[in-house]
């Protein structure tokens, strides 16, 4: 039995890929309607807190491994470690960021005390660091659809951006055979840089009409996402790392991806064509 903390981008697709496997796969989620299709899928529900350390025990019952991906916040994480610990769970796969103790964003020096406690726990792992998401372009699909442009503190930075469902297939693949991962880091990346100027071009081309991009200032950035419902904690954390696109932070690409699954990694037009409904 595979656990996987929580539903998300990752979560949720990790889950679908282990069930299509056959693979047993429980998913600790808040709010068990939020997990009805994975439920359809064959997936255990396990109803749990990140902040309630006992019903994390219980969703660790009979595991073998675990996924953990989760807004990284370190108490909720460092619980899910000590569990794991406590259960004597044979692997944990975690997904995070480019973590580091002295970075001027918060949620990276959180992802380096999450890591910490999973470097002391003594519980094999596998870290999967991910370059930008390309489902973060989803959270400006409605201002493209209805203005046909969009802003951004990343300048003309160009990013190694990876699709999250591939980030989901790596954890899955790994999930089920963990043994030769122990230790590893992977860095994930889709299969080239791409910046938002190149966003905009794969955006019209699709969509048939002029789709544009504006660079914003940090201020501007924050200030967008705040009004679009962004808490602002994770508005200024986001608009710090989009900051840091500009500066070149974002600019790298590996094979990991390819290597571990045998196949390309998606480009950033199979993603859109994928979600080109949430743009129109
Ligand atoms: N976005 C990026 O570009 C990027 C790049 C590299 C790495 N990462 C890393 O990827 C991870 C996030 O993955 P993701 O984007 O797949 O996550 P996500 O889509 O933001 O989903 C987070 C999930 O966590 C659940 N959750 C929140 N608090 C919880 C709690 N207390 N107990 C149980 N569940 C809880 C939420 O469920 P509810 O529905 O109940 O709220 C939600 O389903 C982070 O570690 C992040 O640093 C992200």
């Amino acid at each position: 039995m595979i656990l996987v903390t929580t539903a998300g981008k990752v979560g949720s697709e990790t889950v679908r890929l282990l069930r299509e496997r056959d693979v047993p796969v429980r998913v600790l989620v808040r709010d068990p309607a939020r997990a009805a299709a994975l439920a359809e899928a064959g997936a255990e529900i396990a109803i749990g807190d990140l902040d309630l350390p006992a019903t994390i025990d219980v969703a660790m019952t009979g595991v073998s491994a675990v996924v953990l991906v989760s807004p990284a916040v370190p108490a909720q994480e460092i619980n899910v470690v000590a569990s794991a610990a406590r259960a004597g769970i044979g692997h944990v796969i975690k997904a995070t960021s480019k973590a580091s103790g002295d970075s001027p964003i918060a949620r990276r020096r959180w992802q380096a005390d999450i890591e910490a406690s999973l470097a002391t726990s003594g519980v094999p792992h596998t870290l999967l660091r991910s370059n930008a998401y390309m489902q973060n372009v989803l959270a400006l699909a409605p201002a493209i659809a209805k203005t046909s442009s969009f802003g951004s503190a990343a300048g003309k930075g160009r990013a190694g951006m990876v699709d999250a469902r591939d980030v989901a297939a790596v954890a899955a693949e790994i999930a089920v055979g963990p043994a030769p991962h122990a230790g590893q880091t992977y860095w994930l990346t889709g299969p080239e840089l791409i910046s938002n100027y190149d966003v905009a071009g794969v955006l019209s081309e699709l969509l048939g009409r002029a789709i544009t991009y504006r660079e914003l200032t940090f201020e501007e950035n924050k200030d967008a996402m705040i009004r679009a419902g962004v808490p602002g904690q994770i508005a200024e954390m986001n608009a710090q790392a989009f900051s840091l696109v500009a500066d070149g932070d974002a600019e790298w690409v590996t094979e990991d991806v390819p290597l571990i699954l045998g196949r390309a990694a998606r480009s950033f037009e199979q993603f859109a064509t994928d979600y080109a409904a949430a743009f129109s």
